[in-house]
């Protein structure tokens, strides 16, 4: 099996503050670092590093070589990675003292991926092959409906949520993750609880409250690891990009969700997005622990 990931490719600029600025604030950072970022290439590379085949489909502009290079050092297949005349996405972050953030993201190449990049791409994976792909992109509709007809998996992280990009896709999924604001979010515009959506697979992540998981009518909670976080950038792309690399590997679905909750507790006491996603020896030092 395979991962396909439509997803988005940004540089990060992320900046230490002392506080998340308010409306028509100026505020001096304490520290600057650059990043390969974007939710998409931090899925990638999750899920590359819990040792899934991952193929990236993607674009970025003249100026983002260097993260399509970064990319392949960390294990993700990039041939269907486009580079366009947009300029690359980037993501000013800035995150607090107690590792919460706020992020402005600029989407350039992420949405400007050629369609027939997408259907290229899709027309090389096989029934069963996992399509993931978050709110970061064009074309998650079209791709969508060609990896719905040709029997793969669709995984979608709606994230940054739209009630209406989540309500597009819903027919269409297989499994849906969604954090709890996110979950309440989409229950106000549909009118359905996680557990009575469509997607046979809902997966609701709660922070240091841990995960639920809804599966037919079943409903099973999982804790998570306590930690004292430092940035949470990042950590819910981890858990994604874990969940299903764990199901790539053929890891039922509890199994799968521990290790990406082990990965996830492991990132928010780092600094930084993709450079930093524990590899699935860190997870599995800490299952021996
Ligand atoms: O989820 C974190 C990501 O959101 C960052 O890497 C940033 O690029 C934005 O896409």
């Amino acid at each position: 099996m395979a991962i396909w990931n439509l997803g988005s490719i940004n540089s990060d600029m992320i900046y230490a503050v002392p506080r998340l600025p308010g409306p028509g604030e100026t505020l001096a950072a304490t520290g600057f670092r650059q990043f390969l970022g974007g939710k998409g290439a931090n899925m990638s590379v999750a899920a590359a590093r819990a040792a899934a085949h991952v193929l990236h489909v993607g674009a970025v502009g003249r100026d983002g070589r260097w993260a399509v290079q970064r990319l392949l050092e960390y294990g993700v297949d990039t041939r269907h990675i486009a580079e366009v005349d947009e300029p690359t996405g980037h993501a000013i972050v800035a995150v607090d003292t107690d590792g919460e953030n706020q992020i402005i993201i600029y989407p350039g190449a992420n949405r400007a991926i050629p369609e027939a990049l997408v259907d290229a791409a899709l027309s090389q994976a096989s029934p069963g092959d996992l399509l993931l792909m978050q709110n970061e992109t064009n074309a998650q509709v079209r791709a969508a409906r060609q990896a719905y007809d040709k029997g793969m998996c669709v995984c979608y992280a709606a994230a940054p949520f739209q009630p209406e990009a989540v309500q597009a896709l819903l027919p269409m999924l297989d499994m849906l993750i969604l954090n709890a604001v996110e979950a309440r979010q989409l229950q106000e515009a549909t009118g359905l609880a996680p557990g009575d959506l469509p997607a046979p697979d809902v997966i609701v992540t709660r922070g240091a409250e841990g995960t639920t998981w809804l599966h037919r009518g079943e409903t099973t909670d999982f804790p998570a690891r306590p930690v004292q976080a430092v940035d949470t950038t990042g950590a819910g792309d981890t858990f994604t990009g874990y969940v299903l690399a764990g199901l790539d590997r053929g890891l039922p679905m509890p199994q799968a969700i521990a290790q990406a909750n082990l990965a996830a507790s492991i990132m928010v006491t780092r600094h930084g997005t993709a450079d930093v996603i524990p590899d699935l020896r860190d997870v599995q030092d800490l299952m021996g622990a």
